[in-house]
């Protein structure tokens, strides 16, 4: 039985004003197609698994908006973190869920906004990761070839000469590296990004869970006997707030061994931040990408975002103009990955 977990509590911060706390960047669209990131992870992934197997994982102040965007999913599968743990106890409710109706199921776990633009190469990538997922307990990380030296993103260490399939056994898993570092794994050539796409069996998962970190392990256990009871939500409430709040990368992933990884070519982008745009829009003949009510005089290399109010732009270069109603962002292309920080430092307007 293949079941798909998709990852969807992110505040989508690095994309600030456009994605906010009441409406994160999966909930958006950013193609153009109408369709939000969340849709079409649910619709890429649909050749592979059935509905009724699909799994989205939130916070509970999204339900209402899982809810309307994915009518088709069954509510129940529907899971709400009644408080934000990160990725490492979303896996672990996930895994539960799952192991409750099918202990020996394929566990699919998908970040809910990326783009993919090679559908068929991408679903490939995933079939090959179940047959090694299936064979063993392995965990199995969907690699990217790094093409610049993103500090945003894990990075597979792999070994070429130990393989299973097309994939290769890692060596090392290191999570957000520095510059400088990630500057020596792309010269070296033996690294890849993680994608944040994992396979596994849910049994495996459930047993590194036990084994690295086994206060989550027994609070998961707790959670998992309650489900169907009445005291489900209390429990839920209780147990899931007292987990450590730790990403799979850190808690798992950078301390496992029997870790596999496939090396994916499928047109990936996280759309980490907006310079993520210019990858997915085109931009004008001086380098300008402009959406909204937007003119620019003799500008360059810009991302301008608006709406309705007109934006004019006059001898600007490298910046990024994002206005909405109530917030407007301009920062120089160089900081994008900052803007994180702002939401830190003002919580008031997010
Ligand atoms: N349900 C739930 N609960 N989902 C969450 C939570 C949470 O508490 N926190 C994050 N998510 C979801 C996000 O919505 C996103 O889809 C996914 O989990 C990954 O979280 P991010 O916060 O976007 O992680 P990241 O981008 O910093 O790093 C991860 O992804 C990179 C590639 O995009 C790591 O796996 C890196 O190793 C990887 O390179
Ligand atoms: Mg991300």
């Amino acid at each position: 039985k293949i079941t798909a977990l998709i990852m969807a509590g992110g505040r989508g911060e690095r994309f600030w004003p456009k994605s906010r706390k009441n409406l994160p960047k999966q909930f958006l669209s950013l193609t153009g197609d109408g369709k939000t990131m969340i849709q079409l992870t649910v619709e890429r992934i649909l050749p592979l698994v059935s509905i009724e197997d699909i799994y989205i994982s939130t916070n509970k102040d999204y339900k209402s908006l899982v809810l309307e965007q994915l009518p088709s999913i069954p509510k129940e599968n529907i899971l709400c973190e009644p408080c934000s743990r990160n990725t490492a106890p979303c896996i672990g409710l996930g895994a539960i869920h799952i192991a409750k109706k099918n202990e020996d199921a394929i566990m699919m776990v998908l970040p809910s906004d990326h783009l993919i633009k090679y559908n068929s190469m991408f679903l490939n990538t995933l079939k090959d990761a179940i047959d090694i997922a299936q064979n063993n307990s392995n965990l199995v990380t969907i690699g990217i070839t790094p093409d610049y030296p993103e500090t945003g993103y894990g990075y597979i260490k792999f070994n070429p000469s130990i393989c299973s399939g097309r994939a290769f056994e890692v060596d090392r898993f290191v999570e957000k590296p520095n510059l400088e570092t990630a500057k020596e794994y792309l010269a070296s050539d033996e690294y890849l990004w993680n994608s944040g796409m994992f396979v596994w069996k849910v049994s495996s998962i459930l047993h590194k869970i036990k084994e690295f970190m086994p206060t989550t392990y027994s609070g998961l256990l707790n959670i998992q006997s309650a489900i169907g009871t009445p005291e489900e939500d209390f429990v839920l409430e209780k147990e899931f707030c007292d987990l450590q709040s730790i990403s799979i990368d850190y808690g798992i992933m950078e301390k496992s061994s029997n870790i596999y990884t496939l090396p994916g070519t499928f047109g990936w982008d996280d759309v980490g931040s907006w310079l993520a745009v210019e990858r997915i829009k085109t931009s004008n003949e001086l380098g300008n990408v402009v959406d909204g009510n937007v003119i620019t005089i003799d500008s360059k290399n810009c991302i301008i975002e608006g709406s309705k109010k007109l934006i004019a732009a006059v001898g600007i270069e490298n910046l990024i103009v994002v206005d909405t109603e109530d917030a407007t962002l301009i920062c120089q292309k160089d900081s994008a990955g900052d803007i994180k920080k702002i939401l830190e430092n003002l919580k008031i307007c997010n």
